[in-house]
């Protein structure tokens, strides 16, 4: 279980998280929606360690992952896949390169190891024989299936997802979506998304967490935001200006 409690974070004079409260159950599939700049990718990168908030804490099975240092930061990542926004591949390396490079640099399995998991990870994404290609040599959308092999490919506990179908096209979306549904019921990672896919990706979701002015101002089964009497929450599930 993840627990966010209290989390607050600026730069500058810019207060871009103000108290963020979150709960993300193990095993669960949490989206977090919210507008363009309100700070989601903000608050993933505390959630990865990656940012260090100004106040509160990100609780990992009870322990607290803003407090962590060293050797102790390193486990807690070991747990964790990440996809970034925009695929983050490494465009002088080829997928299978790509895919393998965790695998590299967290663990000390033998070379023939690394490459069955690359082959494995690459197939689960439907992207077997496309290892030896560069970044630059394939779809948008096979970029995105390379990003999630190679967050799969370390067996994470937990899967963190920023907008993992940006710019793809309305079918490439659902197939995304699908195959993240079917991978986490064979693997039952605990995941959290960040998407802009509304309403396309609460069929997927446990629970859809809605942040907006800096915090979670609503959060619930997907019915139940689609069903909030949050104006807030209605306005931007329906795709209307701010007032
Ligand atoms: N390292 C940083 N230094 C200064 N400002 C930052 C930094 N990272 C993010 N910000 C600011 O924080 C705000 C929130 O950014 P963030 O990337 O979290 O938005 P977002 O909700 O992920 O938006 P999008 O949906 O467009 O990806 C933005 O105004 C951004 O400019
Ligand atoms: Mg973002």
């Amino acid at each position: 279980m993840i627990e966010v409690k209290g989390l607050r974070k600026s730069f500058g004079r810019q207060q871009v998280l103000r108290g963020v409260d979150l709960r993300v159950p193990t095993g669960s599939i949490t989206i977090i929606i919210g507008r363009s700049g309100g700070g989601k990718s903000v608050l993933l990168k505390h959630l990865i360690g990656l940012l260090r908030p100004d106040a509160g804490q990100v609780l990992v099975d009870g322990v607290d992952a803003t407090a962590m240092r060293g050797k102790g930061l390193d486990d807690l990542r070991q747990r964790y896949g990440v996809v970034f926004q925009g695929g983050a591949l490494f465009d002088s390396m080829t997928c299978a390169g790509n895919v393998a490079f965790p695998l590299r640099e967290k663990s000390k399995l033998p070379r023939a190891a690394v490459a069955e998991r690359v082959r494995a990870a690459l197939a689960q994404v439907g992207l077997e024989g496309a290892g030896d290609k560069y970044p630059a040599e394939i779809s948008g959308g096979m970029r995105k299936r390379v990003a999630i092999a190679r967050a799969l490919v370390t067996e994470p506990d937990i899967i963190f997802f920023d907008e993992p179908t940006t710019g793809l096209d309305p079918i490439l979306v659902n197939t995304i979506h699908g195959l993240i549904r079917e991978l986490h019921a064979r693997y039952r990672f605990t995941a959290l998304i960040v998407s802009h896919e509304i309403p396309e990706i609460f069929e997927i979701a446990d629970t859809v967490a809605m942040l907006a002015d800096g915090r979670i101002v609503e959060s619930g089964s997907p019915a139940m935001i689609q069903e909030s009497s949050n104006p807030v929450v209605r306005q931007f599930i329906r795709g209307e200006p701010e007032a």
